[in-house]
Order: C-alpha cells, then structure tokens, then sequence
C-alpha cells in the first residue's frame, strides 16, 4: 500500500501508541542506494522507542572488514551471503527497526526471510535525488564503476519489481527524513 497524507498529533500518538503494543515483527527498510534507510530507521526507531540496526554495519562488524573490501576481496555473490547470515540473525535479535543494503531485498531467499518474519517497508525516490545524496560519499562499490545517475537507473528498473513486494511503500522527497519516518507510522498502523 502506499502512504497516506500526516494525521494530526493526536492520531499520531495513537498510531504509535497502537504500533508498541500490537507489533512485535521487526520493521525492515528496503530500497536504493540514498534513500535515507539509515537515517529514516533512526528516526523511525526513536519515535517507537525501539533499537534500531544497520545490517551494513553489522556485516562489517562480522567480516572485520568495509562492505568495498569485501567487494574487492571476495566479490558481490560472497557478500550477498554473508548480508543474507546477518539479516537473518538481525530479526532473531531484534525486533526493532532494520536498515538493510540496497541489494539485500533482490536476494531471493533473503527477501522470503523478511516479508515472512518482519514488516518490510520499501523508500522509494526518485533518481535525481538519489544522485545528488549518494554523490556525498564515496563508499559504495556499485557506483564506482561507472556514471553513477546510470547505474541507478538501471538497478531501479531492475529492482523496482522486488522492492514493490514490500508490504509497504512511502516515498522519499526532498524534505526530513522525519516527515519519511512519519508517514511509515501512520501507513504501518493503517495495515495493522
Ligand atoms: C548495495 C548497497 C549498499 C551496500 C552495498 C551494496 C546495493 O548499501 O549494501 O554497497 O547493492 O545496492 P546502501 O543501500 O545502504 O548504500
């Protein structure tokens, strides 16, 4: 489903309020590279009082190693591995706010892992802005290979039919990445 527009405060609170007590399924943030996953499940665990976790982060902490290591290393289908261990332990661990690569909702059994033990929640963006926020760093191994606003199209088209398996879609704008966390209550409560 996707969004609905901001309730008012009272609903919110209600929204949330709901969400602590009925939900115990993780919540999983899926989608491209830029989106805000990081930033917006941060947001997003604060607001439900839950912990929240980087599944990138985790996966360097278990490999001992920066995810464009283990690219260079080992390449993408060794990673791909080891991101689906981790996220697998991450929903046994915590039933918190999860933020996960870019890649991981494409992998077959990774994604049957998420939508049957968590709540997976797709950011969607449009291009443009995905350019603009990932051109900031210079850690992500895809998008060294080539003229980034290029390969993000590519991996959307290719992506978008996996992505969209997610129970839920928010769209991710120019504005706070609070107002993205927002909209993820309000639509989590309305599936509830
Ligand atoms: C990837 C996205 C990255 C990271 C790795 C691969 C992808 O995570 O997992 O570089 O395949 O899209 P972010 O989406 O957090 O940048």
């Amino acid at each position: 489903m996707t969004e609905q527009p901001i309730t008012n405060h009272d609903d919110f609170a209600t929204a949330i309020a709901r969400i602590k007590r009925e939900s115990t399924r993780p919540i999983v943030l899926v989608g491209l590279m830029g989106v805000g996953k990081s930033t917006v499940g941060r947001r997003l665990a604060s607001m439900l009082s839950r912990d929240f976790v980087d599944a990138d982060d985790a996966i360097e902490e278990a490999a001992q190693r920066k995810i464009s290591e283990i690219f260079d290393e080992f390449g993408e289908a060794y990673f791909r591995d080891g991101e689906r261990r981790v996220i697998a332990r991450l929903m046994e661990e915590h039933s918190g706010v999860i933020a996960t690569g870019g890649g991981a909702f494409v992998d077959d059994d990774t994604r049957a892992l998420i939508l049957d033990k968590a709540i997976a929640v797709w950011i969607d963006c449009d291009i443009d802005t995905l350019v603009a926020r990932t051109s900031r760093r210079n850690t992500r191994p895809l998008l060294r290979t080539g003229d980034p606003k290029e390969i993000l199209t590519r991996l959307y088209n290719e992506r978008e039919p996996f992505y969209s398996q997610a129970q839920i879609r928010v769209q991710s704008m120019d504005g706070p990445h609070s107002d993205v966390a927002h909209r993820i209550i309000e639509a989590i409560d309305q599936c509830m």
